[in-house]
């Protein structure tokens, strides 16, 4: 059993217990796997003072915990894992895009509402460097939110209004890094040791060069190299994103109990999921790619057992965009098992539907998803189409090799569809971080826009602006019912296509990844009267889908999902099972052509027991041809047991 059941059974069976009664009672049942996390990492010998300074700091963190938030989470503990619910539909967002500052996105609530939204991210609001600050991403302070998005107050009484409508918020924890002008990097240049030590600084540059032999880059085309020379300071410093993101150290204790310190201060102002951003990276060593490592995973379960005891409502999301079977890992395996992590992003099922749909195939989709080891049970995927950053194709080369492809081929094929290098193709997308010398690269675009919409209506082809509301609706389609939360971006409930105003803007040129976050378009939403606008259709069908979901217990996450290989190439199928009979039968069609399907296996799992069954997308009753079933060019089907 994982911690977290562990503590819902200690508060279900002492309901009558005050809360501080009960800190007292998670900090026992943890302390035994706190004091081994820590030992581990930081040995007994040296840090037992540091050790003792986390005893000191959990009661302290424990008691600036308001009120409010601590009775929710005694509710959120008796009332099981609302993250897997399948009422659960998430919108990620940039608030200057999206309406101007937080009032701003208060006021723009009704319509997420209305589309059936009750789980925000947004992307980083705290205060940053002028200029390049890698959209938030390099953070000047944790918990200080920057006034182009209104105050102090502003969060708070938005977080609260959030509760009062029975919404969820996940911000950014920018855990591995912080900006070069971050208070300890400032004390840090002026010389003193405390805060250099915070930081992967030295002197001379023996170390980084040992280091840089195995170290991969993250941005080589704007940030080559994981190193920094300041000097101001005379010393190099660690930055494997951007020069202006300094690593942290967390070899040094003193780290993580500041960054445990500002991580409750985050959650205190009312957050629900932290986004652990970057944290495959938390943990560097000479000769390896420093990625993933064991330490990453033990400082990552540390934080979380030491969260669980001052506030243990709160949930953390890995932000960990690497291959499947490192992914799940975050979740806690061996004796961390269930104890890292309980969300996940689902890069693996993104980057493979992409696939998917520039082969029109579903081969490497189920290779791939067929390998990735079962999630404990109380942990959940974040599902979704695509995000802020690029999307990559790093799918693992034996399997596109066992398929009868060449890994290398393969993926310059998919930078070249999705980039404008294929006449034919639909997409216009572009790239990132292209490397010439290996051919390497990401793709960048609005769901819209890679999937051939903005072709579409720049020809004014009206069957491919039909195909591609069918894509849209088909990838959304899949990530509603595939167990998780589905998250949308914003804007792509309404088709919006790629924002090229970036290139015009000298801080953020470099970077195309700003192509995809437009603005939310309120002008096609307010002409959304004119019902015959494509936009107004997907919206329209997408609002269907996502109320389709919350009434559908099948939808929920419990480890429920069952793929189904067809022999049909095309096809991607798979069941959320139930134990009560009533579960759910999703059919997928990634092909341009409609595609048929042998309908006896679907007779024999009970979908015809009842006559024909209702296709929940469409709301046509489904019946069979000469015993095939049909789908339609990108078609999805949603197929109710009743
Ligand atoms: C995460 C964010 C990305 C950012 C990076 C560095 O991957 O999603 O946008 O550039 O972390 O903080």
């Amino acid at each position: 059993m994982n911690q977290a059941a562990l503590h819902r059974l200690l508060a279900l069976k002492s309901s009558d217990k005050t809360p501080e009664t009960l800190f007292d009672l998670r900090l026992s049942t943890n302390l035994s796997l706190i004091q081994n996390l820590f030992f581990s990492l930081y040995p007994e010998e040296k840090h037992g003072s540091s050790f003792n300074g986390l005893l000191r700091l959990l009661p302290e963190l424990y008691h600036s915990r308001p009120k409010e938030l601590k009775h929710q989470d005694l509710e959120r503990m008796l009332s099981g894992n609302w993250y897997q619910s399948e009422k659960i539909v998430g919108m990620q967002l940039y608030v200057e895009h999206f309406n101007a500052d937080l009032k701003g996105l208060g006021e723009k609530l009704s319509y997420l509402q209305e589309l059936g939204i009750n789980f925000l991210h947004i992307m980083p609001i705290m205060t940053r460097p002028k200029g390049e600050n890698d959209g938030g991403y390099a953070v000047n302070s944790y918990t200080q939110v920057a006034k182009q998005y209104g105050s102090q107050k502003d969060l708070l009484n938005f977080t609260q209004t959030l509760r009062e409508n029975g919404m969820y918020l996940m911000l950014d924890f920018v855990v591995n890094h912080t900006s070069d002008e971050f208070p300890w990097a400032k004390k840090a240049r002026k010389g003193d040791e405390k805060y250099q030590a915070y930081y992967y600084t030295y002197s001379d540059d023996a170390i980084p060069r040992a280091f840089e032999r195995t170290l991969p880059e993250v941005f080589p085309e704007t940030s080559p190299g994981n190193y920094t020379y300041i000097p101001e300071m005379e010393r190099w410093v660690m930055t494997v994103f951007n020069s202006y993101q300094w690593d942290l150290n967390y070899t040094n204790p003193k780290v993580f109990l500041e960054m445990l310190t500002q991580l409750v201060n985050l959650v205190n102002l009312g957050v629900d999921v932290v986004r652990f951003d970057a944290l495959a990276f938390l943990w560097k060593k000479i000769g390896t790619i420093s990625q993933n490592l064991p330490e990453a995973h033990t400082l990552v379960s540390l934080f979380r057992m030491c969260l669980q005891v001052v506030s243990p409502g709160t949930v953390l999301l890995a932000e960990a965009i690497v291959a499947p079977t490192e992914i799940v890992k975050y979740f806690g395996t061996g004796i961390q098992h269930g104890n890292e992590c309980e969300i996940a992003y689902n890069a693996s099922l993104m980057a493979l539907l992409w696939n998917s749909i520039a082969t029109k195939k579903t081969r490497l989709l189920y290779k791939s998803l067929e390998n990735v080891p079962i999630k404990p049970a109380d942990c959940t995927w974040l599902n979704y189409v695509r995000c802020h950053d690029d999307i990559g194709v790093g799918y693992e080369d034996e399997f596109i090799q066992e398929i009868g492809w060449s890994p290398h081929e393969h993926r310059k094929f998919l930078l070249d569809y999705y980039c404008q290098r294929l006449d034919w193709s639909p997409a216009k997308g572009l790239l990132f971080m292209y490397n010439p010398k290996t051919e390497d690269g990401r793709i960048t675009g609005s769901a819209a826009s890679l999937l051939g919409l903005e072709k579409a209506l720049d020809e004014k082809d009206s069957s491919r602006i039909k195909e591609s509301i069918a894509k849209i609706v088909l990838l959304h389609g899949i990530i509603l019912s595939f167990g998780g939360i589905p998250m949308f971006y914003a804007g792509d409930e309404i088709g919006t296509l790629n924002d090229y105003s970036f290139l015009e803007k000298e801080d953020k040129k470099e970077d195309s990844r700003w192509v995809n976050r437009p603005y939310q378009d309120w002008e096609t939403i307010d002409g959304f009267s004119k019902k015959k606008l494509p936009q107004y259709q997907l919206f329209k069908t997408l609002k269907k889908l996502i109320h389709i979901r919350k009434e559908h217990r099948v939808l929920s996450d419990a480890n429920n999902l069952k793929l189904y290989n067809t022999g049909n190439e095309h096809v991607f199928v798979f069941e959320r099972t139930s134990m009560e009979k009533n579960g759910m039968l999703i059919l997928c069609n990634f092909d341009e052509n409609p595609q048929v399907l042998n309908g006896s296996w679907i007779m024999k799992l009970g979908y015809f027991t009842k006559g024909e069954p209702i296709d929940l997308v469409s709301e046509n009753s489904i019946s069979l041809k000469s015993g095939l079933l049909q789908l339609d060019a990108y078609q999805i089907i949603w197929l109710k047991k009743s």
